[in-house]
């Protein structure tokens, strides 16, 4: 018999599901993400530099400074209180509305 998923996997999954905006602060650019996507690959397709290896959440290669939104990290390289101010752009999504990168 299946089970309905408990209210953490349903935020986990409808934030892995969802578009949501990038803001690059410094650039002046705003970057819709596609479910499917990674922020990485986004700044990457937009010609924004950004190094990364792993692309998992473990290396910290792509990390970068957040500065608003509501982050989901996926990352296993950050502590929490340094997701307090940066995110795995490679593997974050965001929770809701834009979330704005220092870059
Ligand atoms: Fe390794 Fe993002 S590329 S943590």
């Amino acid at each position: 018999m299946q089970t309905a998923p408990d209210a953490a996997t349903t935020a986990k999954i409808s934030s892995a599901e969802h578009t949501f905006e990038l803001i690059l602060q410094r650039s002046q650019m705003r970057l819709p993400v596609a479910s499917g996507e990674s922020m990485a690959d986004v700044l990457q397709l937009a010609g924004v530099p950004l190094e990364t290896l792993c692309e998992q959440g473990v290396c910290g290669t792509c990390v970068t400074r957040w500065l608003d939104g509501e982050p989901d990290h996926r990352d296993s390289c950050l502590s929490a209180a340094e997701q307090a101010t940066h995110v795995a752009v490679c593997c974050a999504r965001c929770h809701g509305p834009p979330l704005t990168l220092d870059l």
